[in-house]
């Protein structure tokens, strides 16, 4: 049996809701099709927003949305989309499949996307393919109430009211598809264009650099020495990919070492914030800059017979843990980790839902983030145990069998456990110090016969949240029986 201790007496720090951000890119059917299908789609629509994708968000409670890239931020023009949609200029999705995007989801369908869907807005711009002064003018477009000519054009666009924008990106992944740059030269660019990213009224941005590639530590010191104190957030991106970036591996076919390989891949997320964040510390001790994790998740090879430009890929059992142990190393370092965005957010990548025509379902990706965003908000409490370990023949290294977090909000506690051994269950003692009696235990369990397990469009719930009974609470200890390759969200009341 193994045992841990939940300090229920001891936070480690607050779990920004943030961390359960989401992005959505202009690419493949992430937008168009996944979100957006226009007022005359037969889909049932408000406003072109679809509704069935826009009632499962909804219920997600996703408290922030990045837009709109990714790559496309670099060579996205804002003016394009704004205005009556006949005359938005069309251009070449060159990044993404080299399609023709009309524009039709711009500047105001992306803050009525997020009033719809009650998250905040994250906004990229484009440094890539941009200017300071193009930059400039979208921030005054989207914030200004003055009587100035972007805030006039809002206005002659069906806007009267500034929208509230906090979270800004300057530039994203501009060590490669946003501009090939050296951290050096960014980081002067940075200070550049953060320079016209006025705050104006009450409004106040939250910028945030383009940060690292994965383990590029040394443009995390660059940045921080050159840029410091003109941000508020830098942002850091790491994909599982469990073979090569040429041969990534199927998203459902898969077996037991694919499954060990996807997970050993997935906890590094735990070195990459440890070693980043201590890069930071040099600069800032006191950790007032963020680190915003505003890309995660898995990378597949995409499904077979689709646009590979599309990045549409199935999502298993194996997405739901892989989810699981992120949310877990984000509270962990819940102090520095103050965003977090899984990439992304319908039909792209480790998505939470995805469409086919009117059809829709829920992964086993949006349970996971649906059973955790009790933690959202919450003070994070200090874990200490034995996990077990778990390895496969040949294979190196190995990582915690079973993974534990807790958290505390209202007088509430949420323990949250997984299990990532596909074949082994685990059966663990938690201490609850620090707790007054008085508590019942109730709980849900996301878990499957087969680790490939998926919804389809015709069974849209084979895998879905169930109550859990293998929990039982006696005498401050929590006995909990945790089925293989499974997640569990205690409550304690
Ligand atoms: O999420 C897909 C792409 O991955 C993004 O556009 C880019 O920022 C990253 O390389």
């Amino acid at each position: 049996m193994m045992k841990a201790v939940v300090h229920a007496d001891w936070t480690i720090g607050t779990i920004n809701r943030n961390i359960y951000g989401h992005f959505a890119e202009h690419l493949g059917r992430c937008i168009y099709e996944g979100i957006w299908v226009g007022e005359d789609s037969d889909i049932p629509n408000t406003e072109g927003f679809r509704n069935d994708v826009i009632e499962a968000l909804r219920e997600l409670r996703i408290p922030v949305l990045r837009w709109p890239g990714g790559c496309f931020a670099d060579e996205y023009h804002w003016r394009d989309g704004i205005g009556p949609k006949e005359n938005r200029k069309m251009m070449i999705n060159t990044h993404w499949g080299g399609v023709v995007e009309n524009n039709h989801f711009g500047t105001h369908e992306f803050f009525r996307l997020c009033e719809l869907i009650d998250a905040e807005p994250y906004i990229c711009g484009n440094v890539g393919s941009g200017t300071v002064q193009e930059m400039a003018d979208w921030i005054e477009y989207m914030t200004s109430d003055a009587d100035s000519p972007m805030a006039n054009l809002r206005r002659a666009n069906g806007r009267d009211k500034p929208w509230k924008l906090k979270y800004f990106g300057v530039g994203n992944e501009n060590w490669g598809c946003g501009g090939n740059m050296l951290p050096e030269f960014y980081a002067d660019l940075y200070n550049q264009f953060q320079t016209y990213a006025r705050n104006y009224g009450d409004n106040k941005l939250y910028k945030i650099a383009g940060g690292a590639n994965t383990d590029d530590y040394r443009w995390t010191e660059v940045l921080m020495k050159k840029s410091e104190r003109h941000m508020h957030g830098l942002s850091l991106h790491y994909y599982t990919v469990p073979g090569t970036w040429q041969d990534k591996g199927a998203a459902t076919e898969f077996g037991d070492r694919d499954w060990f390989v996807t997970m050993k891949k997935a906890a590094y997320m735990d070195e990459l914030l440890t070693r980043h964040s201590t890069e930071m510390d040099r600069y800032d001790p006191n950790k007032r800059v963020g680190i915003i994790v505003d890309e995660w998740g898995n990378w597949f090879n995409v499904e077979p017979g689709t646009n590979p430009g599309f990045l549409y890929q199935q999502n298993t059992m194996r997405d739901a843990l892989v989810a699981a142990v992120n949310l877990h190393i984000f509270h962990k370092h819940c102090n520095r980790v103050q965003m977090a965005n899984i990439a992304q957010m319908v039909n792209v990548l480790q998505a939470v839902i995805l469409t086919e025509g009117s059809r829709m379902l829920r992964t086993p990706t949006y349970h996971v983030l649906q059973m955790y965003n009790v933690h959202q908000d919450a003070e994070a409490l200090a874990v200490h145990g034995e996990f077990g370990q778990y390895g496969f023949e040949g294979e190196e290294g190995s990582l915690a069998q079973v993974g534990v977090t807790a958290s505390k909000k209202d007088g509430v506690v949420h323990v949250s456990l997984y299990n990532v051994n596909p074949s082994e269950a685990a059966d663990i003692e938690v201490e609850l110090r620090g707790l007054d009696g008085g508590y019942s235990v109730e709980g849900k369990l996301l878990a499957a016969s087969d680790i490939r397990a998926h919804n389809t469009f015709e069974q849209a719930n084979a895998v879905a949240p169930q109550p859990f009974n293998g929990a039982e609470l006696k005498g401050g200890k929590l006995k909990v029986s945790l089925p293989a390759a499974s997640v569990v969200v205690l409550k304690l009341k």
